[in-house]
């Protein structure tokens, strides 16, 4: 398998999942409140912060062109209005390693975390948000354009609607609030009601708000310097039907999905982000099939979905399409090593039949802080000791990286 001139090949991480302390932005909130839904704190993280020069060389070492990091709006504008010139100098310094070190650097805007100060003022359904996300993303590309090879403005708006469909956010308008969301609220000093994370922000006027973001921050970033394509990613499921299953399979897909997808068809790219499959049943979301393999995340491993997602996003939305995140949590690596080769043969058949994909990053470069599952599952194809933060490669790491030197691998 063959791919074409210039495809990426790179990895993908997250600012609040591998920098460490990022103490000002609303998830460290959430992670510490009593009753935190986080399984623990992010803490030091993996220490990305302070040793991405390592990182990064380790990356280039390995054999990757792509590099895939979000830039931390808390740290950049630490209070509304008030920019920090030495956290976009820190940004600045890593995008110079990445091209020192010959990777094409990703940059994405936002990426789940939002500074609390945005939060406290409405976070995701403000009124002012999008010229607010729209301002952030102008004065760090001011700063940082000409050195970005790429960007995403938000990572998965779309998981709102997703965590709604699933039942993990209360619907909108829920007095149901949880004894975390309360403190989180209060901490904020704003009423539960008016609490709207990134990643619930699920509610009609939060999906315009995000839209209404993501075309000002479009604007604000082709304005200033650099001329690099600029898109977003989503949260795709690869969503079947089981039985009787049709008719609420049809409706997800296109509640989760193309909502997003058919308001993108502007963009230079969409980033498609897939990881496993989704089946509805009549009456909603259906558990795993019996005798499928899980994943450390519960769900069914299940390679094949970015083929359908890519497929399914480039139908929809008709742009370009960069595999931004497609990934396995696994303690066996050997499992890694055989999902990646089935996922990259789902993009090889994609590319036969004229589909234009332009890169495949692997979700992730390192193991790191997933969320609220803390740091159990591992994505990642370098270990970090989470004493000594000591990295050590991992044989898909070198595998993957020996497919990206050679732009192909010989089918299984
Ligand atoms: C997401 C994010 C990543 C995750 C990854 C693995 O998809 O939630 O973009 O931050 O860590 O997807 O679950």
């Amino acid at each position: 398998m063959q791919f074409p001139e210039g495809f990426l090949w790179g990895t993908a991480t997250a600012a609040h999942q591998v920098e460490g302390n990022n103490v000002n932005n609303d998830n460290w909130l959430y992670e510490h409140v009593p009753g935190t839904i986080y399984a623990e704190p992010s803490g030091d993280a993996c220490d990305h912060y302070h040793r991405y020069e390592q990182d990064i060389a380790l990356l280039a070492d390995l054999g990757f062109n792509t590099y895939r990091f979000s830039i931390e709006w808390a740290r950049i504008e630490p209070e509304e209005g008030e920019f920090s010139k030495a956290s976009l100098e820190h940004y600045r310094r890593v995008l110079i390693a990445c091209h020192e070190l010959g990777l094409t650097p990703m940059v994405t805007f936002h990426h789940f975390t939002s500074p609390r100060w945005l939060i406290a003022a409405g976070g995701w359904a403000g009124k002012d948000t999008p010229d607010r996300f729209a301002r952030y993303c102008e004065r760090a590309t001011r700063y940082l354009g000409d050195l970005i090879g790429a960007a995403c403005t938000l990572n998965e708006p779309n998981i709102a609607l997703l965590f709604q469909q699933l039942g993990i956010v209360p619907p909108p308008g829920s007095q149901q609030y949880a004894p975390w969301w309360l403190a989180a609220a209060a901490a904020l000093g704003i009423a539960p009601g008016r609490l709207v994370p990134f990643i619930f922000a699920a509610s009609d006027r939060a999906v315009e708000t995000v839209l209404a973001a993501h075309r000002q921050a479009v604007e604000a970033i082709k304005a200033g310097p650099g001329n690099f394509p600029v898109g977003l990613t989503l949260a795709l499921q690869d969503i079947q039907a089981g039985e009787g299953g049709e008719e609420t399979a049809a409706q997800m897909s296109r509640l989760i999905n193309d909502i997003y997808l058919e308001n993108l068809r502007e963009d230079d790219f969409i980033g498609v982000q897939a990881y496993s499959r989704l089946r509805f049943g009549p009456g909603g979301p259906l558990p795993p099939e019996e005798g499928v393999e899980l994943t450390q995340m519960n769900y069914e491993f299940w390679p094949e979905a970015l083929e359908a997602t890519i497929r399914h996003a480039s139908a929809v939305a008709g742009i370009p399409v960069i595999v931004t995140e497609n990934g396995l949590a696994t303690a066996d690596d050997a499992r890694r090593i055989a999902y990646v080769e089935r996922a990259l043969q789902g993009v090889f058949n994609c590319l036969q039949d004229g589909l234009d994909v332009r890169g495949y990053l692997y979700w992730s470069a390192f193991d790191n802080f997933e969320w609220m599952h803390g740091y159990r599952p591992t994505f990642g194809l370098i270990a970090v000791d989470r004493e000594t933060q000591t990295r050590t490669v991992k044989p898909s790491a070198r595998w993957l990286g020996a497919v990206a030197r050679a732009n192909g691998l010989n089918r299984a």
